[in-house]
């Protein structure tokens, strides 16, 4: 129902930074209030799995979230109160479920009437406990996702961070509330001043220009972190950190801090650090499923947060094309199909999923990779539900001048929003994808049934004027097979945004239940079939079985459920266990030990155990 607009748009060069600027430089591309962007299709299917499943139920039976209030009583047991919170506010809105909605209402009011008079709200309130400021950072997220759905909540909201932002800024000056995770992870609490200051300053910009310098300059020098001379190339198991800092989640932090930087210092050398900190850390670490690896330190679970905010700060597409890739592949691939079950860590060739004895992780416990409520830790128990939503939310921004709309993510929504000079555009996605035959290659365009015409982006964008009325157009992206080198010679297969892997067949052995709710369990899976393959990559073949109501299985990421596949020609070969439920390194050119076979590489995402790295044999 577009009045007159450009749709999807091509921007120009990237905003250089002017050095002696004052203010906050502003964004490439502006995110669309909660609520306006909603999923359709398989995904709005995949949303609500997700909250059937631990998600959206774990309030009523798991004790750090079943309270509304602070119980836990420590920045740790709080965070995961407030990364509750953080999910459930855009998984509540979206799944427009009323449970999760009045929860959420009921954690923020309580935040809010205990908020002491100096300022600080917390589990110290009335208390000698010591106060970190990173134990808020999620709280204050999930507030600015609820006030973005329902305006009416602004003020209140807005006075308690302001009236936070003056005692964290004291604090800030007196050496005080700064410990090695406020350190690290400073970005997220400068992401929120710079929302006030976006949106509502009330007269107290300086006072939040401050606070972000003062965040900066007793937090991790990240400019530093991502630069190449200190930058680990190889795990860091054994290697001595100059700067101090590895944690897996606190580089994902980190990649947000730069372009929250540059935005005060508008200094150009943030951003460029930003892209190759970004490029150093797929270079070395990154796996085939989109994710890097990290077992607790740079060796991973945790989406990569970072990216969207990255894009819409600088621009560049590289940084969304590599989250639909972690959205779609390693996301799904770390949850079982009903999304009851999750891992604390995953891996590309992963045999089995169990206690492992010896654990091949260096830092974390044995019990990583077993499917459950809360192996090892629980902060992933909490947060895991962030990942759709929030992949959701950003799926289409602004530009800068409000007058166009860009469609980041690919994959089935429905937005509708208005752009600059009153002008209100409807945009529905119609797809399967990327469950359906789409990628950028040879990419044709048709407008209003006209005839197909070749897409020529730029900048990763293929711009199209929409009139007044409705404009339909059809984009065809065919795609190919490609393979990634991966190390001892063996290869990754991808197709599109998928990732592909030799599903092993499994069974399933239930180690734990929830007293409470037997839906929550840990599960352990071992292989029921040999998994010692290496494949011919010249006979990778696609096979597409659309599905024929046009509609996807529920859930969709689970074994034999995506509607593509392919097929390929592989040999056994002698591949031993480096313990007893992994798998050692893929041979390098092994020799086959017995005849031909074909064998099917289903969507990464939907394997539990699986191999996404074969050795290579020439037939
Ligand atoms: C949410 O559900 C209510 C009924 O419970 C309905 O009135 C409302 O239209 C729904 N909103 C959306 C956005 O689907
Ligand atoms: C602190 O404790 C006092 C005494 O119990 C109570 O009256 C007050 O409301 C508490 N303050 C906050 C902010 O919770
Ligand atoms: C910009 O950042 C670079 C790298 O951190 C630094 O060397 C340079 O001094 C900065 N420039 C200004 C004007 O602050
Ligand atoms: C793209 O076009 C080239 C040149 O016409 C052709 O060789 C190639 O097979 C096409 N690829 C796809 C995926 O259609």
């Amino acid at each position: 129902m577009a009045r007159s607009s450009a749709f999807l748009l091509f921007v120009g060069s990237i905003f250089s930074g002017v050095l002696g600027q004052t203010g906050l430089a502003p964004k490439q591309f502006l995110s669309l209030p909660l609520g306006s962007i909603r999923p359709t299709g398989w995904l709005y299917d995949q949303l609500m799995v997700q909250t059937n499943g631990l998600a959206g139920h774990e309030h009523e039976f798991y004790h750090y979230v079943s309270q509304t209030d602070w119980t836990g009583g420590n920045s740790y047991y709080s965070s995961l109160e407030e990364g509750k919170f953080n999910a459930m506010v855009p998984n509540g809105i979206l799944a427009n479920n009323t449970a999760i909605i009045q929860k959420t209402q009921e954690f923020l009011d309580y935040v809010l009437s205990h908020q002491d008079s100096t300022g600080w709200m917390g589990p110290e309130v009335n208390t000698t406990k010591p106060r970190y400021l990173w134990g808020r950072y999620p709280f204050m997220f999930g507030a600015i996702q609820m006030v973005e759905y329902n305006p009416d909540l602004t003020d209140q909201v807005v006075t308690a961070l302001h009236k936070f932002v003056a005692v964290a800024n004291t604090m800030l000056h007196n050496g005080e509330g700064v410990e090695a995770w406020t350190q690290t992870r400073w970005e997220d609490f400068v992401m929120t001043l710079q929302w006030l200051y976006d949106f509502h300053p009330n007269g107290n910009e300086a006072l939040l220009l401050d606070t972000m310098l003062q965040l900066k300059y007793t937090g991790v020098p990240w400019e530093k972190v991502f630069e190449s001379q200190y930058f680990p190339t190889t795990a860091t198991d054994h290697l001595q950190n100059p700067l101090g800092f590895w944690h897996g989640v606190n580089m994902a932090e980190g990649l947000k801090a730069l372009p929250a930087t540059y935005r005060f210092t508008h200094n150009q050398s943030d951003l460029d650090r930003a892209s190759e900190g970004w490029d150093l850390l797929f270079q070395y670490h990154g796996r085939p499923s989109g994710i890097y690896a990290a077992d607790e330190y740079l060796a991973g679970l945790e989406a990569v947060r970072g990216g969207s905010y990255l894009y819409q700060v600088s621009g560049d597409p590289k940084y969304v094309d590599r989250v639909e890739r972690i959205a779609y592949n390693a996301l799904p691939a770390t949850l079982t199909g009903d999304f009851w079950s999750r891992q604390y860590l995953q891996q590309q060739n992963q045999i089995g999923a169990q206690n492992m004895t010896p654990n091949p992780f260096v830092n974390d416990g044995p019990y990583s990779n077993v499917f459950g409520l809360e192996p090892n830790y629980p902060c992933c128990t909490v947060n895991h539900p962030q990942g759709w939503p929030k992949f959701i939310t950003n799926a289409f921004v602004t530009s800068a001048d409000q007058a166009s709309i860009v469609q980041v993510y690919l994959g089935p929504f429905k937005t509708s929003t208005t752009l600059a000079g009153g002008n209100p555009v409807t945009v529905t996605v119609n797809t399967i994808y990327p469950f359906s035959d789409s990628w950028v290659v040879n990419g044709t365009i048709s407008i209003n049934s006209g005839s197909p015409t070749p897409v020529s982006p730029t900048n990763g964008l293929q711009a199209v004027q929409a009139k007044a009325g409705t404009t339909v157009f059809t984009l065809n992206l065919p795609a190919e097979i490609t393979t990634e080198s991966r190390p001892h010679g063996s290869i990754a297969v991808h197709r599109g945004p998928l990732h592909y892997a030799f599903d092993i067949p499994r069974s399933s052995k239930v180690l734990t239940q929830n007293a409470q709710q037997p839906l929550a369990k840990d599960l352990e899976f071992d292989a029921t079939a040999a998994w010692q393959y290496a494949i011919d990559p010249t006979t990778l073949k696609f096979v597409n079985k659309p599905p024929a109501s046009g509609t996807l299985p529920s859930p969709v990421f689970d074994s034999g459920l995506p509607p593509l596949s392919m097929t390929v020609t592989a040999c056994p070969i002698t591949w031993p266990e480096a313990g007893k439920t992994f798998a050692a390194s893929p041979p390098t050119k092994p020799a086959c030990t017995g005849a031909h076979t074909t064998i099917t590489l289903t969507p990464y995402g939907a394997t539990k155990l699986r191999i996404g790295e074969f050795p290579v044999f020439t037939a």
